[in-house]
């Protein structure tokens, strides 16, 4: 198989296991569960929750044992992109090629919805925890620690993001920004696959520095296909950083500066996975995904 049908293959698998916990019963309150059913199945590449699962297969064959955990930060995920797409946010109308969420259904279900998402990942997490058994519950504390503080980051991130529109930045600040808003969610999923599959210290670190490049370059790239990207593929809009005047990769080292340096952090990740060889293929093409990626 090559990666772009095992990538296929992963994207099936995790949309199969969203469905688990799409709330389908007859309630006053239906429209709220469209909505957060609207956005979860929306047509995400489902990167987050792969990469929680193909850094636990590195260590461990037992995928299913991380799934609640992969499919939580999913959830994160599209609760991030209802409220970044919010009129008092980003102010965008497309996403998946779709109306996004506010402009579907209302501000307030789409608030709710992204509230209502937020809430169901710990939901999902603690239902698991509830059934751990004790010798593995250290771990999925671990866990759950340290998913409440990257969520914490990429709300920090998000504000900044939001603060410093139109505003001059320092290099240290953007890399802040992007660091927080987007590596932070990207470098905990490879974090939990690593620490559920009770990997050594020494692999936690090298995978982290691994996650938090192509955390990194994510954003970089997103930065460069909102300049240059097609918005029929994107399935968003192009062109959006630059009315907002946000801080981006682009605005600040300009097109071609954020494609050397987005190369240059590609290059640093795959450094990273040198001595897993075979296991860390799917890893290693991933990173060039998300260089090399139109959507
Ligand atoms: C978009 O993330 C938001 C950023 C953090 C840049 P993705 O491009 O992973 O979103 P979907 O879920 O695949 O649409
Ligand atoms: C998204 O940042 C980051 C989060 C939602 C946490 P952007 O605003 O740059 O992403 P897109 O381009 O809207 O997907
Ligand atoms: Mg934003
Ligand atoms: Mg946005």
């Amino acid at each position: 198989m090559n990666f772009k049908e095992q990538l296929k293959e992963y994207q099936t698998k995790v949309n199969q296991e969203l469905e688990k916990y799409l709330k389908k019963q007859e309630c006053p309150e239906k429209i709220l569960n469209h909505a957060m059913e609207y956005s979860l199945m929306g047509g995400g590449k489902r990167l987050r929750p792969i990469l929680v699962m193909v850094t636990y297969q590195i260590f461990k064959d037992d995928v299913q044992k991380c799934m609640p955990y992969a499919v939580a930060i999913e959830m994160i995920h599209n609760f991030s992109l209802i409220h970044d797409d919010l009129p008092g946010i980003d102010n965008d109308d497309v996403r998946h090629g779709k109306p996004t969420n506010h402009k579907k259904f209302n501000e307030a279900t789409a608030i709710l919805a992204g509230d209502g998402l937020f809430n169901q990942a710990y939901m999902v997490m603690s239902e698991d925890l509830k059934h751990t058994k004790l010798e593995e519950l250290s771990e999925k504390l671990e866990v759950f620690s340290e998913f409440s503080n990257a969520v914490d980051r990429m709300i920090a991130g998000e504000y900044m993001d939001t603060e410093y529109e139109g505003k001059p930045i320092t290099e240290e600040y953007l890399t802040y920004i992007h660091k927080n808003k987007t590596a932070a969610l990207l470098r905990l999923c490879v974090r939990m696959g690593a620490i559920l599959a009770k990997a050594t210290q020494e692999d936690l670190e090298k995978l982290t520095r691994y996650a938090e490049k192509i955390g990194l370059a994510f954003q970089i790239k997103d930065d460069i296909l909102s300049e240059e990207g097609q918005e029929e593929i994107l399935g968003k809009p192009v062109g959006n950083d630059k009315e907002l005047e946000k801080c981006t990769y682009v605005s600040q080292y300009g097109l071609q500066g954020a494609k050397e340096i987005l190369e240059k952090i590609t290059k640093e990740a795959i450094e990273e996975l040198k001595e897993y060889g075979e296991k860390a293929e799917f890893l290693k093409e991933l990173a060039y995904y998300i260089q090399n990626r139109n959507k």
